[in-house]
């Protein structure tokens, strides 16, 4: 088989990457990382209790090397990251970079239907203050859309549907 560009999920905190990408990897012949999985088990440790630990910046320097290690070794994979990952100086070199974008508010709904709402707040470190939130959505928004290769609207879509738009979109990247 042909070797594939890699597709990178990136997006804010909530915005559906991870069910996104299972539904991708369901419907194609990707196979799928999660960076905040991949640090979790490098650290043996949630993310949450890396910043409560270690602090933000540590977890930074390991996003960093987690994205050296993608760009030299990973191949044919949907590649799913934490909502600050899109920093990593080689984020391009890394694969096709899809955003998934939705309106603040539309996020925030999002993770107060689902049915893990508390959970799914808890973990997310960055998440516990509302308005800082915000302010942060506000910041990368910008720097978000200027570093995607595809741009997908999710709001109110299904994963499903989200994932349809990306493989064709996708085929145009390769
Ligand atoms: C972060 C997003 C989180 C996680 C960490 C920091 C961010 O991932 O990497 O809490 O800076 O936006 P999700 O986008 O999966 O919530």
């Amino acid at each position: 088989m042909d070797t594939m560009k890699n597709i990178v999920l990136i997006g804010f905190m909530g915005v559906g990457k991870g069910s996104v990408a299972r539904e991708i990897v369901k419907h194609s012949s990707y196979i799928a990382l999660d960076t905040d999985d991949l640090i979790e088990s490098m650290e043996n440790k949630k993310v949450k209790k890396i910043f409560s630990q270690n602090g933000e910046e540590y977890f930074r320097k390991i996003e960093k090397s987690v994205a050296e290690w993608l760009e030299k070794s990973v191949k044919n994979t949907l590649i799913s990251t934490g909502g600050g990952f899109y920093k990593v100086k080689n984020l391009k070199k890394i694969g096709t970079i899809v955003l998934l974008d939705s309106p603040f508010e539309k996020i925030i709904e999002r993770i107060q239907k689902h049915p893990n709402a508390v959970a799914k707040l808890k973990k997310r470190p960055l998440l516990s203050d509302m308005k800082a939130a915000k302010q942060l959505y506000k910041q990368r928004r910008p720097e978000y859309l200027s570093l995607a290769d595809v741009v997908i609207d999710v709001t109110d879509k299904t994963a499903l549907e989200c994932t349809k738009e990306i493989l064709k979109k996708v085929k145009k990247h390769v």
